[in-house]
């Protein structure tokens, strides 16, 4: 079936899920929403911001005179972490638990909002012992622990702003990351448990930080996890436990202005290099706390919610650190692997904490989809109110059966479609008021205007495919990209005049439901996770035996879309050349090692030519067709159109089996 025909079917889509009238009579967010931020989009957003505590209440709500970079409630003052924290136990919420903390061994633990601000609290003054000023950066590289939330609240708490790297970059990436925010303090861990054992980090950190090669960092915080022989720098590294054993308890935060950055989180763009993408305090608070509660339809002191990403992707960061604490939730948070022991675990982890509201990737979905309904037999998911689905296009089928076996056919699905870059969901259902539809994320959000564009800027009406962008600022947007305003403005304004261009394709169909049709541009969607073209192909031609590299996304059943590189060998190598499946692996290998292995392809083929047009230009186009093995389209625009027979010829005789 054709890719076209495919978009057809889809908007067709004629199946439609009410919530039920005890859950839309409950539900926090209730239809008048929808009219009460078409009045007055702004006093709309003032009233979110106005659910949080500040510390100097801000009198402007946008300031958009040097469009695109916004200030919102710029001339307010406020502490992002009193806010998830301190205000909660002023209010006498104390012991209400804020983490149930699932290690992947089975070892659990407990944290209260009270728990939690005084661990917060000490961690704040060893920061401050250190030498952390507000402004400075922190790069954290942690296992999916309690201390990850701890470190990242209190580095907020004192003004600094954090880089969480994801434990799964490598030693490389973790460098340039580090280098490229300045960061003064390393905080990490030992290593976590994935899959059943000890995986280590703190050798990641010794090699990034070797020779040198990253100056500005000062010290190393390493938390014991896994009590692994670790190397030791004296002077420099410092163990997390003693640090925060010697710590005062006291910490009075203090109010910084709403424009304060809170962080940097690094994305793949259509450049081989990453962008630190720059967020804010109060606007994202804001957008990320509003969001959360409408959303999931938290109730909070009721509610437990659990979100399984990892602090590494801005889902950790918005869904796990920040709007579910300044909501005052109960969340679990899972250190390990779904398959740990087994494909049970997620659902043991939902029975025994009765996790009410649960958010996830399509691509987790589809792997217990693969395994099956056997999956959850043994388990009671009732407690399960709503599931939340996010980072690509959930198809469907899987949308279908994560109704059917997860949410017992009564579980509202949320399918939320944002970015890194726009810090909080903007286009979802509400659970309590949208008649959803299996593959649909539905309708922008109360406070988001968004418009599916044609090549020329101009509106396309619904059952036209278009690029998605976004027509008016919003509070959780990112400020800019860390240290290249320029690089900000190119990127995402200068497309299309005044508008947030996303990078994502997308349709309306006719009752003016978006669907989401992936990326238009050079990123790859691999398990939910952002990669690009270029930054694995410049990690494949840093291999001396490389001699050009073309990377494509192809459609992969589990993961959504599958990294497929094509490789041309240098000839001066020939001799020391192996076999292509050698080859293959040994590129993966170093894919792995520059990137990290979510970065490893799941093919490589080996090929003497790569198509080009005229002028140069890779025809990614072309080679995607041979990735997804389908027909080879249409070859006229190549400077020489006998590549693709060479390259399929290649192929096909077996050469890369
Ligand atoms: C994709 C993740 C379809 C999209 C929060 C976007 C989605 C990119 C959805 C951002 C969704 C995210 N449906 N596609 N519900 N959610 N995407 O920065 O292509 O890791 O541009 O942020 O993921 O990925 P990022």
């Amino acid at each position: 079936m054709s890719a076209e025909h495919e978009i057809e079917n889809l908007l067709h889509e004629e199946r439609r899920f009410a919530p039920s009238k005890e859950f839309a009579a409950n539900a926090i967010a209730q239809p008048e929403i929808y009219q009460r931020a078409k009045a007055d989009r702004l006093e709309f957003w003032a009233e979110q911001a106005r659910n949080l505590h500040w510390h100097k209440p801000f009198t402007q709500t946008l300031d958009w005179s040097n469009a695109p970079f916004a200030k919102w409630f710029h001339d307010g003052e406020l502490n992002v972490s009193y806010n998830c924290l301190d205000r909660h136990v002023e209010a006498g919420w104390g012991k209400r638990v804020a983490l149930f903390f699932e290690g992947e061994r089975g070892d659990t633990k407990v944290y209260t909002y009270l728990d939690l601000l005084i661990e917060v609290k000490k961690a704040a003054n060893v920061l401050i012992k250190l030498g952390i000023q507000p402004g400075d950066r922190v790069a954290l590289y942690m296992p999916m622990i309690p201390e990850a939330i701890i470190a990242m609240q209190a580095v907020a708490r004192v003004g600094a702003v954090h880089s969480v790297v994801f434990g799964g970059f490598s030693a490389d990436s973790l460098a340039s990351r580090i280098q490229d925010a300045g960061a003064k303090l390393v905080i990490t861990a030992d290593g976590g448990y994935r899959k059943g054992k000890a995986s280590l980090l703190k050798p990641a950190v010794d090699e990034a930080l070797a020779d040198n090669k990253c100056p500005t960092v000062e010290n190393v915080l390493v938390v014991n996890r896994t009590n692994s022989e670790v190397a030791w720098e004296e002077g420099r590294d410092l163990w997390w436990e003693e640090q925060l054993n010697l710590a005062d308890r006291e910490h009075v935060a203090q109010g910084f202005n709403a424009e304060h950055p809170l962080f940097i989180l690094y994305t793949s763009g259509t450049t081989g290099k990453p962008k630190g993408i720059l967020h804010s305090s109060g606007g994202y608070l804001t957008q990320t706390a509003y969001t959360h509660k409408n959303v999931f339809d938290l109730h909070e002191g009721q509610d437990v919610y659990w979100c399984t990403a990892d602090v590494g992707w801005i889902t950790g960061h918005s869904y796990v650190v920040y709007g579910p604490l300044a909501n005052g939730a109960t969340q679990v948070i899972y250190e390990g692997t779904p398959d740990s022991p087994d494909w049970g675990r997620w659902w043991d982890i939902v029975q025994k904490y009765h996790v009410n509201i649960l958010y996830t990737a399509p691509t987790a979905i589809r792997s217990f989809m693969k395994i099956g309904q056997s999956v959850t037999t043994h388990y009671d998911l009732s407690s399960i109110r709503v599931l939340g689905s996010v980072g690509e296009p959930i198809n469907p089928e899987a949308w279908m059966w994560y109704r059917e076996v997860i949410g017992g056919n009564k579980a509202p699905i949320v399918d939320t479609w944002w970015q890194t870059e726009t810090g909080a969901i903007m286009v979802s259902p509400l659970p309590g008021i949208t008649a959803t539809k299996p593959g649909s994320a539905h309708v922008a959000l109360p406070g988001i205007e968004i418009g599916i564009v044609n090549d020329e800027g101009v509106e396309v009406g619904p059952g036209h495919g278009g690029y998605l962008t976004i027509k008016e600022p919003w509070p959780s947007m990112l400020r800019g990209i860390w240290g290249d305003p320029e690089r900000y403005k190119e990127t995402y304004w200068s497309r299309f005049e005044g508008k947030y261009f996303a990078g994502d394709g997308a349709k309306f169909d006719a009752d003016g439901d978006l669907w989401l049709l992936g990326r238009v541009d050079d990123v790859m969607n691999v398990s939910g996770h952002r990669l690009s073209t270029a930054e694995i192909e410049s990690a494949l031609v840093s291999h001396p035996f490389v001699a050009e590299a073309a990377v494509v996304g192809a459609k992969d059943e589990t993961t959504g879309q599958a990294v497929v590189a094509f490789v041309i060998l240098r000839s001066s190598h020939q001799d020391q050349i192996g076999s292509d499946q050698d080859t293959s692996k040994m590129l993966r290998d170093h894919v792995a090692k520059e990137i990290g292995p979510i970065a490893k392809p799941r093919t490589i083929f080996v090929v003497s030519e790569l198509p080009k047009t005229r002028s140069g230009k890779i025809m990614r186009r072309l080679l995607r067709d041979v990735a997804e093995d389908r027909p080879i389209g249409d070859v006229t625009t190549l400077a020489d159109s006998s590549v693709m027979d060479t390259i399929t010829g290649r192929i096909n005789a077996g050469a890369n089996d």
